[in-house]
């Protein structure tokens, strides 16, 4: 470095000093209402630090308000009544007994289209000759669901439908609450050729 560069870069007469000026008071303040309003924005948006709250839902509430009706599962309930009130007679296999009851596995009359006819066996009872997969029965079935409430029994069609193989739309409470009402007080075993003539 020159000597000429020096000498202009200190001010004529004057030591260097190292000074600290104190840092005034409103900047501190201002620095502490801006971290405060800071954490209160980032509890708010993150649900006040809640495990299961994550943006963009601000509360629990408004994340239970997303997830799916946490309702009893049809699967579930409709196999224990299944197994209490059906199994006897068509097997927890849904196989079926020679003699005694037609299959519900792959059975033609249990995977349809509409709700019908499938609700109107167990709410009416069924009774003379009805193919199933190919074999023909000639027994009789009693209102086996009849004493089930709607929601119950639709979770056991629904169970039936969805089991052993089966794959077909579930049954709805209200489903059975309409072919009860066309059934009416008195449900009389429905014949298999009467059945088949209904809408399915
Ligand atoms: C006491 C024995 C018995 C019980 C219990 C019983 N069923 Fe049946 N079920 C039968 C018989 C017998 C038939 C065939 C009737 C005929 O030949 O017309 C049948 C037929 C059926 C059919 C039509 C044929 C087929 O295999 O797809 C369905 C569906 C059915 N039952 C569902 C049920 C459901 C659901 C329950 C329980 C709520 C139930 N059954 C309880 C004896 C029974």
């Amino acid at each position: 470095m020159s000597e000429e560069n020096q000498s202009c870069s200190l001010p004529s007469n004057a030591e260097p000093t190292a000074t600290r000026s104190t840092v005034p008071m409103w900047i501190i303040v201002v620095t502490l209402v801006l971290v405060f309003i800071g954490f209160v924005f980032f509890d708010r948006h993150s649900g006040w630090f809640d495990a299961k709250v994550y943006a963009p839902y601000g509360s629990v509430e408004k994340v239970e308000a997303y997830q799916p009706g946490t309702g009893p599962n049809p699967m579930i309930v409709g196999k224990k009544n299944y197994e209490m009130f059906c199994a006897s007679c068509h097997g927890s296999d849904g196989a079926g007994k020679v003699g005694q009851a037609p299959p519900l596995a792959g059975s033609e009359l249990v995977i349809t289209k509409g709700f019908h006819r499938l609700a109107m066996i167990p709410l009416e009872g069924l009774t003379g000759p009805i193919k199933v997969k190919g074999q023909e029965w000639n027994l009789i079935m009693a209102p086996m669901g009849a004493a089930l409430p709607d929601a119950d029994l639709a979770a056991v069609l629904t169970y039936i439908r969805n089991s052993w193989g089966n794959k077909a739309g579930e049954i709805t409470a209200d489903d059975i609450k309409t072919i009860r009402a066309e059934i009416g007080a008195h449900p009389v075993p429905i014949v298999g050729d009467k059945l088949m003539a209904m809408p399915e």
